[in-house]
């Protein structure tokens, strides 16, 4: 992603820790759904604040214990859908697209019912809808790295992630495959959900995510 997007990555990145380090203060304890790699829980937790990452890839999850180091993350192999803890959380975290792959209502409405359950009362939410943009294809080539990504409609909202990647590495290229069903919702379906869900807004944040593909929503869980 890094090599790809380059300063607009950086940007989103610092984005989000700027909206979250002024809404809460460590060691408040964040759940970070569809945490990937850890490009926020990582930072986070070396700022003190305590983390548990949800991510129902494996090889995400190994890519976050390795790069964990000697940070504290409570790293938790499952989907959000999935996720139950005693632990009650202040914010929770679901941004950079997680929510596109929750592919029907009912897998919304568990993903959204769970991370009520995973906050305390009046706890934070912030997450993200991708925007049109985000379901067309592109190509990128910048030397290291050549990427060719695929977005087919596949009718009603969803799509088919396409993706052939070539990284030029000291031990010749390697090309790397994927695809999968992602969803495009629209702002009026989530904000209805996690309404049912038991948020209220908060504030729309997006200006501070300007140009960068999504809008973003700070959500209050209301009981
Ligand atoms: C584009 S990455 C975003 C990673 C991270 N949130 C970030 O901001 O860098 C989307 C992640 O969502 C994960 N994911 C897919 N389905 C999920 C689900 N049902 N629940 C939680 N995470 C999911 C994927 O495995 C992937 O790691």
């Amino acid at each position: 992603m890094a090599l790809t997007f380059g300063d607009l990555y950086a940007r989103l990145t610092s984005a989000a820790l700027d909206e979250i380090r002024g809404r809460i203060r460590p060691p408040a304890s964040i759940v970070d759904f569809g945490a990937g790699c850890g490009r926020l829980s990582i930072p986070l937790a070396a700022e003190g604040y305590l983390l548990t990452a949800v991510e129902p890839s494996p090889a995400m999850l190994g890519q976050l214990r390795t790069r964990t180091g000697d940070r504290d993350v409570n790293a938790v192999e499952c989907t959000m859908q999935e996720y139950r803890s005693d632990r009650k959380h202040d914010l929770a975290l679901c941004v950079f697209t997680v929510v596109a792959y929750l592919l029907d209502e009912r897998a919304l409405r568990a993903a959204l019912s769970a991370a009520a359950q995973s906050l305390r009362p009046g706890g934070l939410f912030l997450l993200d809808v991708p925007d049109a943009s985000v379901f067309e294809g592109f190509d990128h080539d910048s030397g290291d790295i050549m990427r060719r990504v695929e977005i087919a409609s596949a009718g009603a909202s969803l799509y088919q992630f396409n993706e052939e990647t070539t990284l030029r590495t000291d031990d010749g290229p390697q090309t790397y495959r994927d695809s999968f069903p992602i969803r495009h919702w629209r702002k009026e379906e989530i904000l209805g959900a996690t309404e049912q869900a038991g948020f209220v807004t908060e504030a729309d944040v997006t200006a501070r995510f300007e140009d960068l593909g999504a809008e973003y929503l700070l959500l209050r869980l209301a009981r």
